[in-house]
């Protein structure tokens, strides 16, 4: 339908993308080259390798079911180097606007995933588009395990900003908070001061944080709104310059015009029995920037 061809021109720009595919099969994009233009930053724009089974660097991976490098499995776990499905057709919008146009994306594990993590999902990624442009991503994932076994991930929306200068960027919502720092073995802090602003390498989990993030482009006067819902916390990274050059899939200085801010799950793992479901969802907004200042 309209909504569908919509959302396929949209993320057409992030990878490679055959329109001539009708819905139901698997497309030849993966999921971390969805976003729309300018909200959700084009980093790697030059060196980005669009070559499975590597994710794309840019758009927003998937972090499922595990965050980085909490756990046994492959760093940021498995779904963002899977092919989706796309379902052909998805059960209606079950909230008000109802005009926005979207797409449902389904992971299921496969043989070789069940081998590595032994638990059967269903993960139904809603990937909507607001009449304004918001971007709105809603994750449910469900056990499907048959031997009445549960089990346990961490999550999180790797979304890549772009900015026009770090340096002048600020985010707001998440000072005074505890945070773990991932530079010194995931420690546990406390966010002194004011916003948080950019001058060396950071990776940084903030624990508990409010509903809605901001990320304050002083140059661009744009405003990122994040509001996310049933992820507490919220992942901020950038590689600054030696991480960046040692990377070989992002440009030596592209870290000056990108930030990582990722609405997550990851202190308290999820649990989920046999049957359960869970929803995690996160809405991206572009606002001119005097619409946030002063919060
Ligand atoms: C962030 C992590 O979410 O992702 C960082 O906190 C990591 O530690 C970064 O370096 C990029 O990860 P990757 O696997 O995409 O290079």
């Amino acid at each position: 339908n309209d909504h569908y061809e919509e959302l396929l021109f949209v993320s057409s720009k992030f990878g490679p993308l055959d329109l001539t595919k009708k819905s139901g099969v698997q497309l030849p994009m993966r999921l971390s080259s969805l976003g729309v233009g300018e909200l959700v930053g084009e980093v790697g724009g030059f060196l980005a390798i669009f070559k499975p089974p590597k994710a794309i660097r840019g758009g927003i991976p998937i972090c499922f079911p595990q965050f980085s490098s909490h756990g046994f499995l492959e760093q940021h776990g498995f779904a963002r180097n899977r092919f989706w499905t796309v379902e052909s057709d998805p059960p209606p919008f079950p909230t008000k606007p109802s005009n926005n146009a979207f797409i449902d994306l389904i992971l299921r594990p496969s043989e070789e995933d069940l081998k590595i993590w032994p638990h059967s999902f269903e993960f139904r990624l809603r990937v909507a588009l607001g009449p304004g442009g918001d971007l709105m991503l809603t994750s449910r994932i469900r056990n499907t395990n048959a031997d009445g076994k549960p089990f346990t991930f961490t999550f999180a929306y790797h979304t890549y900003f772009s900015v026009s200068d770090i340096s002048e960027v600020r985010v707001e919502g998440l000072e005074t908070l505890d945070y773990l720092d991932n530079l010194q073995n995931k420690e546990r802090f406390t966010e002194q001061g004011d916003a948080i602003t950019f001058e060396s390498e950071v990776d940084k989990i903030y624990l508990s944080t409010p509903m809605k993030i901001a990320i304050l482009d002083h140059e661009k006067k744009r405003t990122f709104v994040i509001r996310k819902d049933g992820l507490p916390d919220a992942v901020v990274w950038n590689p600054w310059d030696k991480k960046a050059k040692a990377m070989a899939d992002f440009g030596d200085d592209e870290y000056k015009h990108m930030l990582c801010v990722e609405a997550a799950a990851i202190e308290k793992p999820i649990t989920l029995k046999p049957g359960e479901e869970w929803r995690g969802r996160q809405e991206l907004s572009a606002v001119p920037s005097s619409y946030c200042s002063g919060q």
